[in-house]
């Protein structure tokens, strides 16, 4: 296991939607998670938004995890948003973070095909130039953090779903060589940084896995500085594949490193206490996976709090993917990684007698938006209802069904319409509006009254 790399040499990091009615127990098993970990020689880790490391989410960030990626900070579109201007505010939060809590970074991620600037994906360049300018993004940033980062995903998601190599502003650009360039760089700008390629649907053996298998074993036969492979494991709930620790082990006797990269499950909504325990279940045979193999090093969840998961806006109906709910009490599945890393089985806090609202996107467009609360009830009933939320960047409702919706400044609360006030046990009510954004149109969490 490779232990914190620290002795960071930047100047700037050295200075610098669910409520339950019954609340649950507010804290996690005995010992945290990143203590059970590393008793196992692995370490756990959390994408992570920087803004948001304060408060609750920062304490479970700091005590129950031993790794962050930032989920966004440093991705070429957010340091780079305009060529030449570079903001490394929140990467450089997030660092600082992690080395005042003894905890790994891992980069993510350097060559992608989203999340890049404008003025990258919009201009019109010459091989000589793209290369260029991803060379000088790669040493610029790896170069910043050489030291303080413990593993880069240097390149992320080249592949189709067949296996063919995906065609993107990079391999269009540069051929199937930028893979092998782009590791090259890399190792040039910090040659003690572990080397990452990262991909979903990478989990069980299949066709795309087994192309990632063979370009490493390619890359390892040419001698290019590839370390480790990433599995993103976006899973659905019940649907952990059957290959998966069959297929860490195989990456493993290619003689790289294995991370579980971005694991979450998600559900569709409302969630239940069955899908609950099977999300605990998945989670813990993803784990488990890991745990039984020495070169998986790393399990990362793609954010630990179901606030802060990209989930819901990308599936709508879908969501509750993570080991915390909104209101950051573990859930069954915290409990199954717990057990999965050796720890002592505590009784999980019920899931029953409790009503929660959930708060959705489903769809936005420049200036405006629908959304959706859903209020959904297992173990509890009511007879009437109110959720209300405060918008943390400005949004405005205009319009509103199946509730009555008042708005003044950013405190919103809607209540039942006349038809809809009773959710039995087991049932679910779901009211829907349109609103206006700008800036920032941020999911807030809702609380029941
Ligand atoms: O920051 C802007 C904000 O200024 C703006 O007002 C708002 C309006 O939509 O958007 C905000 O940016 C969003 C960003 O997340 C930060 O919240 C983007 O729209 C949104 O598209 C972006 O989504 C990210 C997604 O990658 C983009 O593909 C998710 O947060 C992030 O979790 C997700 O992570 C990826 C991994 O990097 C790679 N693997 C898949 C994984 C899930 O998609």
């Amino acid at each position: 296991m490779r232990s914190l790399r620290t002795g960071l040499s930047l100047a700037a990091l050295l200075t610098g939607a669910a409520m339950f009615l019954t609340a649950p127990a507010a804290h996690a098993a005995d010992t945290p998670l990143r203590d059970l970990a590393a008793a196992q020689g692995k370490v756990i880790g959390t994408a992570v938004t920087g803004s948001k490391l304060t408060g609750t989410y920062g304490s479970v960030t700091g005590t129950q995890f031993s790794s962050l990626t930032p989920g966004n900070a440093m991705k070429w579109g957010t340091v780079e948003p305009t060529q030449g201007s570079f903001d490394w505010s929140e990467a450089d939060q997030i660092v600082a973070f992690a080395q005042a809590h003894h905890q790994q970074v891992r980069g993510h991620t350097l060559v992608w095909h989203n999340q890049n600037p404008g003025w990258l994906t919009n201009g019109s360049w010459t091989t000589a130039q793209l290369s260029t300018l991803l060379q000088n993004h790669i040493s610029t940033e790896v170069g910043r953090y050489k030291g303080a980062i413990t593993a880069w995903d240097v390149v992320n998601e080249a592949f189709n779903e067949d296996g063919t190599l995906r065609p993107t502003l990079w391999s269009n650009g540069l051929g199937s060589g930028y893979i092998a360039q782009a590791l090259t760089w890399a190792h040039a700008a910090d040659p003690d940084a572990k080397l990452y390629i990262n991909d979903y649907n990478v989990e069980g053996v299949n066709a795309k896995s087994t192309a990632l298998y063979n370009l490493v074993k390619s890359l390892k036969a040419q001698g290019v500085p590839i370390d480790g492979v990433g599995l993103q494991a976006h899973l659905v709930l019940g649907q952990v594949p059957s290959t998966l620790q069959q297929n860490i082990q195989r990456f493993a006797d290619l003689g790289v490193d294995v991370a579980i990269t971005e694991l979450d499950v998600r559900m569709q909504l409302p969630a239940t206490n069955a899908s609950l325990a099977q999300q605990k279940a998945d989670y813990k045979s993803v784990v488990a996976a890991c745990a039984a193999v020495t070169r998986c090093v790393n399990v990362t969840v793609w954010g630990f709090t179901d606030s802060d998961s990209w989930v819901p806006s990308t599936f709508p109906g879908y969501g509750a993917a993570t080991p915390y709910d909104e209101n950051y009490a573990p859930k069954p599945a915290y409990y199954g990684i717990a057990e999965a890393l050796g720890g002592t089985t505590t009784t999980p806090p019920p899931t029953n007698g409790a009503c929660t609202a959930t708060y959705s996107v489903s769809s936005q467009w420049n200036t405006g938006f629908t959304g959706q609360v859903t209020i959904a009830c297992s173990g509890a009933s009511l007879s009437s209802w109110k959720a209300n939320w405060t918008y943390g960047a400005g949004q405005r409702i205009t319009q509103a069904w199946n509730a009555t919706c008042t708005q003044s400044g950013a405190a919103v609360s809607c209540a039942n319409a006349s038809y809809n006030g009773s959710v039995p046990d087991g049932g679910s009510v779901t009211f829907g509006f349109n609103g206006t954004w700008s800036g920032g149109n941020s999911v807030p969490t809702v609380t029941l009254g």
